[in-house]
């Protein structure tokens, strides 16, 4: 649909006109209609609280909501719920979790859970002299957000510390209000923005107003957190003998595959090509169990793509040692998520995760993330060194294909059953269902 005009005052319609303004400009309106509003859920309540989400809603995109079962973490079980649309991410983060669970199963760790954030100006003042000015300084802005910080220093958390970097270096007149914070189990994301925009405010009255620093005006440039926390970072990992992946493949001996995996993310970890589709399938897990959870999986994959280029050039996430007949495989990685605030008690499907998942604490929600991560790179890897990904990625693809081409469900049974020995493509199976169809119609 593409339009000449500009449209305004959309926003203000009702959701029913802004429905019958879309569908007016679609081909058969009516069929648009009922489509969009069959989406809408029956609790108009419920409906509402999903209207009010976003903007400009017309009504609600489904995603299948997977189980992965028999996740192990620190020797506790989980059953982890994801949200993803892509076929076998679910299937390859369970079928690891299982083997996995039966050696031990996966081990994490918190190593930080400190978030950021910064207020940025530009200012041709004397820095020196505000530093030297910034213990006065710091007690003001800290006075300032007082109100703000209080309930979360209840919680144990709060503002940890402050400090001025001169980024001069980098760009003329550039400096930074640098400040760390602790959100408990919230994301922190308002809590956050809202301290540093008190901070700015407090910056520029201190240097523009005060009479100690001149004529020279400090602008704030703007002020926000960081998606980049690479001092929020969990570590986990599985480990087991060398001998453990006898029979993991008919080709090859335990010994060879782990020669073949190890190159594998070797490979990932000087290649830049590899190095992106090896984290994009850590993050099919990650995000699955971000979106479960009613976390912003974008400010999650944010961070872990810059994390994965920390030292100037874009690795892998995990990393590999084989030593003394084991086989140790880990992924360290910085996830700001949480388990209070922003959507997490609000999208009932949210709520539900976290109560599945035992209500767990923000801490324990990096664990839980970064192990689905972990397991689904390890089947992606394994899958990818021993049969190749198409196999299992076109076998659970095969209900797809078939629905684009609207096969009834005794289609489905038969195609399901002769794709167990047949190779999966677009074109074999529009070939196949043609050769059954073929087959009905001649009785
Ligand atoms: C597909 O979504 C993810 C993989 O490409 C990841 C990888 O290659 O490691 C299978």
């Amino acid at each position: 649909m593409t339009r000449k005009h500009i449209i305004s005052g959309f926003s203000k319609l009702s959701k029913e006109k802004k429905i019958a303004l879309i569908a007016s400009r679609m081909t058969d309106s009516e069929r648009v209609i009922a489509e969009l509003e069959s989406f809408w859920h029956r609790d108009p309540e419920i409906q509402k609280l999903f209207d009010e989400f976003s903007e400009n809603t017309l009504t609600n995109y489904f995603f299948p909501y997977g189980i992965a079962p028999n996740v192990k973490i620190n020797g506790e079980l989980f059953m982890v719920p994801m949200v993803i649309e892509e076929s076998s991410v679910v299937a390859a983060a369970a079928n690891s979790a299982k083997f996995w669970a039966g050696k031990g199963g996966f081990h994490s760790e918190i190593i930080s859970t400190v978030k950021n954030g910064q207020v940025h100006f530009v200012w041709k003042g004397d820095f020196n002299r505000l530093k030297e000015l910034f213990p006065q300084l710091k007690e003001k802005l800290l006075a300032r957000t007082a109100p703000i910080t209080a309930n979360m220093e209840k919680r144990g958390g709060g503002v940890l510390d402050m400090e001025l970097v001169d980024m001069t270096s980098s760009l003329d007149d550039y400096y930074q209000l640098s400040v760390k914070f602790d959100t408990r189990d919230s994301m922190g994301a308002n809590f956050i923005n809202s301290c540093l925009e008190e901070y700015a405010a407090g910056l520029r009255e201190f240097v523009n107003e005060s009479g100690h620093f001149g004529e020279e005006p400090l602008h704030v440039i703007m002020s926000i957190l960081s998606n980049y926390t690479p001092e929020c970072t969990v570590r986990t990992w599985v480990e087991c003998d060398i001998s453990d992946f006898a029979g993991i493949d008919d080709q090859l001996t335990a010994e060879e595959f782990v020669w073949k995996f190890e190159k594998a993310v070797q490979i990932a970890g000087v290649d830049v090509y590899r190095a992106a589709t090896h984290n994009k399938g850590i993050f099919n897990g990650v995000d699955a169990v971000a979106l479960a959870t009613g976390n912003d999986f974008r400010a999650i994959e944010a961070c872990g793509h810059a994390w994965a280029a920390r030292d100037g050039q874009y690795r892998s996430l995990t990393e590999v040692r084989v030593e003394g007949g084991r086989f140790l495989y880990s992924l360290t990685l910085p996830i700001a998520i949480g388990t209070v605030g922003g959507l997490t008690s609000l999208h009932p499907m949210a709520r539900f995760s976290l109560q599945l998942l035992g209500n767990p604490s923000a801490p324990q929600l990096m664990q839980i993330a970064s192990v689905i991560g972990l397991a689904n790179n390890f089947g992606a890897v394994k899958s990818l060194t021993t049969k190749g990904i198409q196999i299992g990625h076109m076998k659970m693809h095969l209900l797809n294909i078939l629905n684009m081409f609207n096969a009834e469900e005794r289609e489905k049974a038969k195609a399901v059953e002769f794709f167990k020995n047949h190779k999966v493509s677009y074109s074999a199976v529009a070939e196949f269902l043609e050769s059954i169809r073929k087959k009905r119609a001649k009785g």
